[in-house]
């Protein structure tokens, strides 16, 4: 009988495990479209910027984004505004947007 009245509830609290899921992973996904929207104003909207002076990001690998704001971070890579803005950023926050412009597909050629 108490075995059967754990099996119950197990069976009634997993669902609801499933369900909180979905709503931790949806945040994740709005915090990264939010940080990544704080970079729009320069790199155009989802990191399209197009025309010869400001750079897309948009399908740009995780990790040569990663590469490049830490070196804006550190000084060694040159920069007007860059090395201001990526100092604004946490680890875990620039691996948010990295991931985010990995997965936006660039824009087709003009
Ligand atoms: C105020 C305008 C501005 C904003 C906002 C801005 N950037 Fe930049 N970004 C630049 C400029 C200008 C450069 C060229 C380097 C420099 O002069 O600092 C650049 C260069 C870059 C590069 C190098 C691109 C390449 O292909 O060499 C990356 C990566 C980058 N920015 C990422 C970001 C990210 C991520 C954000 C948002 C967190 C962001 N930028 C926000 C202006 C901006």
């Amino acid at each position: 009988m108490k075995a059967l009245a754990f099996a119950s509830i197990t069976a009634a609290a997993l669902p609801c495990a499933l369900l909180a899921a979905a709503p931790a992973a949806a945040q994740q996904d709005l915090a990264a479209r939010s940080l990544a929207a704080t970079c729009a104003n320069c790199h155009g909207t989802d990191g399209h910027a197009r025309g010869a002076v400001m750079k897309p990001l948009a399908g740009m690998p995780a990790e040569r984004l990663l590469t490049l704001m830490a070196g804006y971070q550190r000084g060694s890579e040159p920069s007007t505004v860059m090395q201001q803005i990526a100092r604004g950023y946490s680890d875990a926050q620039l691996r948010l947007i990295a991931a985010y412009f990995a997965a936006v597909p660039p824009a087709p050629p003009r």
